[in-house]
């Protein structure tokens, strides 16, 4: 059965760019609802009006720890979190305002990634299976330059990751890390390089979560870096620390 099939999904960034696209085809592809999370109330009701009831819209900074678990702890029900929201200030390091700026990027794309996955756990150990969905960047696994301190936080971002899944394993909540390339949306706009089609970049990222997959590159650009570099997808994961 598809894990969107009568699904109850958490999605930020939903005003997004890309998130705007999940919600469609999270509806599509057979959700029962989408909390849809974002930093503007106009943006999020906006996707209520466009695709009615099943659409549930909600201002959250996901760098709001308590915001976010007072949030995901009202829901009745979650059996998917995605978390697509995320800030990218393309400023070199060498930039006067980079410790601010790497704040920023690190305040949003990891800790509060690691905010929402924490929030939903409870939800989710309580169905017995579900998935968490981390919209990543091959910027985690790829130097960009000027890109040092969203890479920083992506890689973070990544590793965690790849803990989570490590430490669900045996469980039936799988834990997916996205990695994409550029994408035509808002966030790629200024960058003069070839981008992807966001909506072909949906479309796969959706087919591979339902397929199962945990490693997904879904774009020419990543799909390209991702074969040069089989050994991202073999990371070395050392478990069974005494803690
Ligand atoms: N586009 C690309 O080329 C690309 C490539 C690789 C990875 N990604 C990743 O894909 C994800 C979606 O990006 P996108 O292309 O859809 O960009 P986008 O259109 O800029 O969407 C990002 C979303 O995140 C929201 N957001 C920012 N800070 C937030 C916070 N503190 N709390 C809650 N929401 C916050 C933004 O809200 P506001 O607009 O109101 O600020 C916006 O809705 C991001 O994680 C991004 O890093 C994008």
């Amino acid at each position: 059965m598809s894990p969107f099939a009568d699904a109850s999904i958490l999605l930020t960034g939903a005003d997004g760019g890309l998130g705007q696209r999940f919600v469609e085809a999270f509806l599509h592809r057979g959700a029962r609802e989408v909390h849809a999370c974002g930093m503007r109330i106009e943006g999020v009701e906006a996707l209520r009006t466009r695709h009615g009831p099943r659409v549930h819209p909600y201002v959250l900074d996901i760098t709001d720890a308590s915001g976010v678990q007072a949030l995901v702890s009202s829901l009745s029900r979650l059996t998917m979190v995605v978390n697509c929201a995320g800030v990218e200030l393309k400023r070199p390091l060498t930039d006067p305002a980079a410790p601010r700026n790497a704040q920023l990027e690190m305040a949003v794309n990891f800790l509060g990634t690691v905010h929402t996955c924490h929030a939903a756990l409870p939800h989710l150990r309580q169905v017995g299976t579900g998935q968490i969905v981390n919209i990543l960047s091959i910027a985690a696994l790829a130097t960009i330059v000027p890109l040092g301190a969203y890479g920083a936080s992506k890689a973070a971002a990544h590793q965690a990751t790849v803990a989570l899944r490590a430490e669900l394993a045996g469980t039936a909540i799988t834990v997916h890390g996205v990695y994409p390339g550029w994408i035509a949306t808002g966030m790629g706009q200024d960058v003069a390089v070839a981008k992807a089609d966001p909506q072909a970049v949906i479309t796969d990222i959706c087919d591979q979560i339902e397929s199962g997959e945990t490693w997904i590159f879904p774009d020419p650009m990543s799909r390209g870096l991702a074969e040069q570099h089989p050994s991202w997808r073999n990371p070395a994961v050392l478990t069974g620390l005494d803690t």
